[in-house]
């Protein structure tokens, strides 16, 4: 459900576009249906799609084509992880499988208590830095080893109160 702050925050993404180029700010819209929703339902691509006067397979394409779009609900803290071949070929599988390790999840699962969900990722742009994961679509952490790893999830699950 599309809520009229919502359809304010759209409007003012959609004023950055020439009037006959609204579909232009779909990326922006879904993104503040994520911020707003933490996913982005079929419902709701459905209702940007209207807003925007785009036929909802267009949406659709957006929302599955990017992985930082949530297309279920996930984990308060999201942990993708590159695994693409130059990551691959400097341990981001093994930080991958660590996590998995640590966290007692498969690659695409959400623990139990909702505080992560560990997905892998495509290219994130720094391949030398690698194994490099993203937490939350944000930050970019680099030359994750397992001792960092597992230094970032004490870290937030001491955060959390759950030590
Ligand atoms: Fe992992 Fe480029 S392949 S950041």
């Amino acid at each position: 459900m599309i809520t009229d702050s919502m359809k304010g925050r759209f409007e003012r993404e959609v004023a950055k576009y020439p009037a006959d180029q609204r579909q232009s700010a779909v990326m922006a819209c879904l993104a503040i249906v994520q911020q707003e929703q933490g996913h982005i339902t079929q419902e709701a691509e459905n209702e940007v799609a209207a807003y925007l006067g785009m036929p909802p397979i267009a949406v659709r394409e957006v929302t599955t084509f990017y992985n930082m779009y949530n297309q279920r609900p996930v984990g308060k803290y999201k942990l993708n992880v590159c695994t693409n071949l130059p990551c691959q070929l400097r341990d981001g599988t093994n930080a991958l499988h660590h996590l998995e390790q640590r966290l007692g999840i498969k690659m695409g699962e959400t623990t139990p208590d909702g505080l992560f969900t560990l997905q892998q990722s495509e290219c994130l742009g720094a391949c030398a830095d690698s194994p490099v994961m993203l937490v939350n679509d944000r930050t970019m952490c680099s030359f994750m080893s397992a001792d960092k790893l597992d230094e970032l999830v004490d870290g937030l699950r001491k955060a959390e109160g759950v030590a």
